[in-house]
């Protein structure tokens, strides 16, 4: 594979493009904090299309095309629960690519109407399997339509350039989200707590790249799933809890992990130490499920995403989740910045 040099008129949709993205505000959390903790927002939502995953496709189209991979008028595909897709949809529209994207079938009809208006095609896998149905859908779309579309895969292959002159997409996502932490430190002097989602692994591992050594890394998902929890303590969910982690309905706090799929940027971040701590969320319909299936209460007193902030109603779900670890959090500490992410906003759900 040779790496190719763009011209000069090809640079300049993707130099548009990233004057555009990035460099989100950095914001207070309004309410009140315990012990003189304050909890820092860094609004991703504020990127062009919606989320930090701007930030990546920006520089995953980039990585293909100068692999030779693909260039403007070839068609695309990516998996996504949602808020992935658009930033997709949306820069891929931009650079002049024919985007196609599957998503689970059941996801919110906001998300799926903003990637359709960014035109892109979607394809629906079975609502049942949720993210876990896409190694099936790859397989039997990629045969049936082959040589024809160039899969992305943001997080899981290695896609290099010659003698690892280009890195591999998979580090390239990392690298573009390693942007998020390194505007924050430009703006505060120490970050005590990074408190991410945990997607795929790589709002995690790809932002932990730029952290110091003492920033501490607690990293959330929901009770349901606890799939960076059972990796960091095996078992312990179960002793604790009594079920297995999985064993629940589905859960809601779309974009993060759920059973039944491994991602590599997961658990790398286990491997590697970067995190330090796991917080399982909860929401009414969860405690609901855990109640029903065990007669227990435990899951009530965990930190619930299915709640407002005042002066904040525009967070989308996993905004509101890492807000509710970070005040649990500081319940904990004194003086220390306490920085979350927020994901995407909450016009992008149905309810
Ligand atoms: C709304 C939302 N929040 C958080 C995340 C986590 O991001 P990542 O998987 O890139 O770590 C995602 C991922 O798709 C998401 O859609």
């Amino acid at each position: 594979m040779t790496q190719t040099t763009m011209t000069l008129d090809r640079r300049h949709p993707y130099d548009n493009l990233s004057d555009r993205i990035g460099n989100t505000p950095l914001i207070r959390f309004q309410g009140e904090v315990p012990h003189g903790n304050r909890i820092w927002i860094k609004r991703e939502y504020d990127n062009p299309f919606g989320s930090h995953y701007d930030r990546v496709y920006l520089a995953l189209f980039d990585h293909f095309e100068k692999l030779g991979i693909i260039k403007p008028g070839s068609k695309v595909l990516e998996t996504t629960s949602g808020t992935a897709g658009v930033s997709y949809a949306g820069i891929g529209r931009e650079l002049g690519y024919e985007c196609h994207v599957a998503i689970p079938k059941g996801m919110d009809n906001a998300v799926i109407e903003a990637i359709r208006q960014q035109g892109a095609t979607p394809y629906f896998t079975p609502e049942q399997d949720y993210i876990a149905g896409f190694p099936t859908f790859l397989r039997s779309f990629l045969r049936e339509h082959r040589g024809e579309f160039t899969f992305l895969n943001h997080s899981m292959t290695q896609q290099r350039g010659p003698g690892g002159s280009v890195p591999a997409n998979n580090e390239t996502t990392l690298q573009a989200m390693a942007g998020i932490t390194r505007e924050i430190q430009q703006e505060l002097p120490v970050v005590d707590y990074f408190i991410p989602a945990v997607g795929n692994g790589s709002s995690i591992l790809g932002p932990a790249m730029e952290l110091e050594d003492t920033t501490k890394v607690v990293v959330f998902e929901s009770f349901q799933s606890a799939v960076a929890y059972d990796q960091k303590c095996p078992g312990d969910y179960e002793r604790r809890y009594g079920i297995k982690p999985g064993t629940l309905p589905r859960h809601k706090l779309r974009g993060t992990s759920y059973p039944g799929i491994d991602f590599p940027h997961i658990r790398n971040a286990i491997t590697q130490g970067i995190i330090d701590d796991v917080a399982l969320v909860s929401d009414a319909e969860i405690d609901r499920h855990y109640h029903a299936s065990t007669g227990r209460d435990d899951t009530v007193s965990l930190p619930h995403w299915d709640v407002q902030f005042m002066g904040h109603k525009d967070l989308g779900k996993t905004g509101r989740a890492g807000i509710a670890v970070a005040l649990r959090l500081a319940e904990k500490v004194a003086d220390k910045n306490l920085v979350i992410i927020a994901y995407d906003k909450a016009e992008r759900y149905d309810r």
